[in-house]
């Protein structure tokens, strides 16, 4: 009751306060600002000290209440969570104090714009600690207000920007291909079925064959889309929908699509750690060290030689020879084992999708790469594609697909065809790969997968 009939004023006589964001405070050391934020932590020191993080999104800032200032109703009921909006001076704080970005805010008046819930309801009684994956799943939409969260989408924010600059720096055109389709690229059964009125469509898998019908109008082009695949099992990879980085240059050779994805991959990760958020990389991810030029380049031959020589052997005890399928688990162990980038090249044609071109020397293997990092493994998938009509065509017969559909892809070998390349890298699993993440459901804002479509 006393609390409530105390009453903050702004004080005209203090000198004008900028409204600006936590990130831009380095520059206002010694001025009156004005702050929005939520309250990321609370502390009451005694009756007249009271210290509040503020968060914004760009940052963090202590903020400091005394006196009058935290004696009020709101100040007494202050919750976690809770938006405010917050005036003050930016004091800087003595050297040995640098924790807060080397500043405090002295706070002169403040107004509490939404308040949390609090009690049973609060927001750390929804999320705690000891919450089990499903909880958290069910809470995400709070659980990414948390520090290490928000760490995580800043760096893929600024993930999607490195490869923007790479492509931009490179001459390649960004174009925005359809993601409702009507043909498969990676086969169908993963495809995720879709009702289009009336008529059967899919949630596309890839906007590969999309971009290469652009290489004609557009030469070098990439896209940023999601792509989705109907996975019916749990692994610590696969989402059900993901967001692919896929690009398409014509007149290139396999050895060109080789060497454009390591300069790619340095880059960008360069690009990160240059950015203000390279930190948090090494934060979250210790030991990472940026990779170096050139990668190991590892045909998959010498792949199965490997797993043999490293007695690497199936659930049936035998060994994986020519022609399988090399699955996660192995794939795995070996990447972990070499413990550097592999690029692992030239797949049987049997394991792999119609469209790849197969190699001049040995018509067994397609001219397809696969890069594969520790922790993570395959990154990326990428190939030569078939140039020649008639290939094509036996392609489609020999997969069992119905050529129809296919026609306007088809009509890129009829009018002026030519021998391209390209590749589709999962954002999601580089973005584990670069901060050690678990699973690549750490990576995405809303992780789809097999029982969650929510929130
Ligand atoms: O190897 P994939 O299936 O290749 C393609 O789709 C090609 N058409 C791409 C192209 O050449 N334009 O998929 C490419 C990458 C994988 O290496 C992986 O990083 C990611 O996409 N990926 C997934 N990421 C998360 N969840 C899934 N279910 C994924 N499936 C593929």
């Amino acid at each position: 009751e006393e609390a409530k009939k105390i009453v903050l004023e702004l004080d005209s006589s203090l000198p004008e306060a900028t409204r600006i964001k936590i990130k831009q405070t380095p520059e206002y050391r010694g001025k009156r600002i004005i702050i929005q934020g939520w309250v990321h932590r609370l502390r009451v020191q005694g009756k007249d000290m009271t210290f509040i993080i503020i968060r914004d999104g760009t940052g963090f800032l202590q903020c400091v209440l005394t006196g009058k200032l935290c004696k009020t109703y709101d100040a007494l009921t202050l919750t976690l969570e809770s938006t405010m909006k917050i005036y003050g001076t930016l004091k800087e704080l003595p050297e040995g104090k640098k924790a807060q970005g080397g500043h405090e805010l002295i706070v002169d008046y403040y107004e509490v714009l939404g308040k949390a819930a609090g009690g049973e309801e609060a927001f750390s009684a929804k999320l705690n600690a000891e919450s089990n994956a499903d909880v958290l799943y069910d809470q995400r939409h709070l659980y990414l207000r948390g520090e290490t969260a928000s760490k995580v989408m800043r760096v893929r924010s600024v993930t999607l920007r490195a490869f923007r600059e790479f492509f931009e720096k490179k001459h390649f055109n960004e174009v925005t291909p359809p993601l409702m389709v009507q043909t498969s690229v990676e086969g169908g059964s993963t495809l995720f079925k879709l009702d289009y009125y009336g008529e059967p469509a899919y949630l596309t898998q890839s906007s590969q064959l999309y971009l290469e019908t652009m290489l004609p109008s557009l030469g070098d082009v990439y896209c940023i889309a999601d792509s989705f695949r109907a996975e019916k099992s749990h692994t610590r990879r696969h989402l059900s929908e993901y967001t692919h980085i896929e690009a398409e240059q014509p007149f290139i050779s396999f050895d060109d699509l080789l060497n454009i994805l390591e300069e790619m991959i340095c880059d960008v990760v360069d690009y990160v750690l240059k950015s203000p958020v390279g930190e948090y990389v090494y934060e979250l991810n210790p030991d990472f060290k940026p990779p170096k030029r050139p990668f190991k380049r590892m045909e998959y031959a010498e792949a199965i030689q490997w797993l043999k020589d490293h007695d690497v052997k199936k659930e049936d005890g035998t060994f994986y020879e020519f022609g399988e399928d090399i699955p996660e688990s192995p794939e795995r162990k070996m990447t972990d084992t070499i413990n550097e980038p592999i690029l692992l090249n030239k797949f049987p044609v049997e394991i792999k999708a119609f469209y790849m071109k197969k190699c001049p020397e040995d018509q067994r293997l397609t001219e397809s790469v696969d890069v594969l990092m520790p922790g993570v493994g395959e990154i990326v998938g990428g190939s030569m594609r078939i140039s020649d009509l008639v290939e094509l065509l036996a392609a489609y017969k020999r997969e069992g697909l119905d050529p129809k559909p296919y026609y306007w892809f088809t009509d890129q070998r009829k009018y002026g065809t030519c021998e391209h390349g390209g590749f589709g890298l999962g954002l999601e699993r580089f973005i584990a790969w670069l901060l050690n993440r678990y699973t690549v459901r750490e990576t995405i804002t809303y992780p789809r997968f097999i029982g969650r479509c929510m929130p």
